[in-house]
């Protein structure tokens, strides 16, 4: 029967007959004349120890050749470990080689290597304990996600991913085109985009927001989950050029009911992840950050602060802390000032909420005071900003008057502005940044970890 290797470390399998297959990660020879492999085929962070005795007919010709990262199959009896730290191991009943790999040649000889070069072999960092830690708990938030939402009645969404709307209007967006770059067509000393392929400048999106609008407006409560893309040239441990984002996004609900979604949300994925993913968790904890455990426990049972923006300007300026940038009310927060309010101040993930109208999009809602929308931010310890959402801007004119604060044109937005001018509603929603959250459970510093294929400036090798 075959079986993984999560299945056969189990002691249920004790006495069953079992075919593994997977990679050696090392092997070992007794004086007795026999051998024990470690086999792991990525279903868990633990291998199975395999042993193969002399007595195989292929003992001398294929075991002996074992070296890490050949790949076998092997068929054997899982019994009882007599060694520490296992419950079973398998004694091999016959072996087969797939592939040898090269002792001399193979990059993941050494039992560690930096991040930093791993990502230099994104094609091999999956082998490694590590990376395979993060792509099960990638995995465990991504279903986690999906069974969220649709428990809570949402309906997933699929947002396009070439667009021509800027939702952020921050300017930081990849173009799409087929135009000949060489050779440019120009009207009146412009590119003339009416020779593309979509007739208009067209480009990648940077959030499926705008869009869920549409479907929330119909729907009640839907979700997209999917790539978005950010030209931003910021080289820094929290950003990437491609990352993942869900996006809920719900009709009557006003900015305190996204608020408790929010919450609702990432305590339920932190939780399943610590029960279905105590091992990876465990490892992330002894060998990444030794906070990650304590801080995924108390956060599922406590309870976020939530804090208007002003009050949060009024902490930092007394906090006595020297910051490279200075606080004032009206600029944006850096990360170092949401990091003080997290990790120091409160120490526990804080909602930041009501900011200033002019820091944030067109399409967040203007409070009765005039000068705050209705935005808010989550931040957590270590990370930082994980969530950004808002209610949204429901009245046309007053979406009318922020589009021309914002210099954009009604015109490229006329299908947007329609779902105020029929049956307008409240409404609300949220961007998770998937890599952010998995940054946070597992501890890991640098964001391009968290991905399989990091996409940064420079970047897009693999
Ligand atoms: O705060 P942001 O820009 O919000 C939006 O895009 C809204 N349209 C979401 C919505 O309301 N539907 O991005 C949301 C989240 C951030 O909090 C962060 O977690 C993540 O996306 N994010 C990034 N993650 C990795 N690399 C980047 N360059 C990111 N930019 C944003
Ligand atoms: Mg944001």
């Amino acid at each position: 029967m075959k079986c993984s290797v999560a299945q056969a470390r189990r002691p249920e399998s004790i006495g069953e007959e079992v075919t593994l297959q997977g990679w050696v990660r090392t092997r070992r020879d007794s004086k007795a004349g026999l051998s024990f492999l470690e086999l792991n085929d990525g279903s868990s962070l633990g291998n199975i120890q395999v042993i193969a005795e002399s007595a195989l007919p292929n003992y001398e010709s294929d075991v002996k050749r074992l070296t890490a990262g050949s790949s076998v199959t092997v068929t054997g009896l899982v019994r009882e470990s007599p060694g520490k730290g296992q419950a079973t191991e398998v004694q091999a009943a016959s072996l087969t080689i797939h592939g040898l790999a090269d002792a001399d040649v193979y990059p993941l000889q050494k039992k560690r290597h930096s991040f930093e070069f791993l990502r230099t072999i994104a094609h091999l960092r999956p082998r490694t304990n590590t990376f395979g830690a993060i792509v099960r708990v990638r995995n465990t938030v991504c279903n986690a996600i999906h069974q969220f939402f649709q428990e809570e009645g949402f309906f997933y969404i699929h947002t396009p991913i070439i667009t021509a709307s800027d939702c952020e209007g921050a300017g930081q967006m990849f173009r799409v085109t087929t135009l000949d770059l060489a050779n440019v067509p120009k009207a009146e000393g412009q590119v003339d985009f009416t020779q593309d392929f979509f007739d208009r400048p067209s480009y990648l999106t940077v959030s499926g927001q705008l869009e869920a609008e549409i479907f929330a407006c119909s729907m009640g409560k839907v979700y997209t989950f999917g790539p978005t893309f950010r030209a931003e040239n910021s080289n820094t441990s929290r950003h990437l050029a491609e990352f993942w984002m869900v996006e809920p996004e719900m009709a009557f609900f006003d900015l305190n009911d996204n608020m408790d979604l929010a919450e609702r949300f990432l305590k339920r994925i932190f939780r399943d992840v610590l029960k279905r993913c105590p091992e990876d968790i465990e490892f992330f904890n002894d060998r990444i950050d030794n906070t990650v455990l304590e801080t995924l426990r108390h956060i599922v049972d406590s309870r976020f602060v939530r804090l208007p923006y002003t009050e949060a300007v009024g902490i930092l300026e007394k906090s006595g802390e020297t910051f490279e940038f200075p606080v004032a009310w009206g600029s944006d927060l850096q990360a170092e000032h949401e990091r003080y309010l997290t990790e120091k101040h409160f120490q526990c993930p804080v909602i930041l909420f009501d900011y200033p109208r002019t820091i944030k999009p067109f399409y967040m809602r203007v409070n009765d005071d005039g000068r705050t929308v209705r935005a808010m931010d989550i931040l957590v310890p270590k990370v930082g900003e994980i969530v950004g959402g808002s209610q949204r801007e429901e009245r046309l004119d007053v979406l009318e008057q922020r589009m021309r604060e914002q210099d954009l044109r009604a015109e490229d937005y006329w299908w947007y502005l329609d779902l105020r001018r029929y049956g307008t509603v409240p409404h609300s929603g949220f961007g998770l940044g998937l890599e952010r959250a998995v940054q946070f459970i597992t501890g890991m510093t640098n964001i391009r970890d968290v991905i399989p294929f990091p996409r940064a400036p420079g970047s897009a090798e693999f």
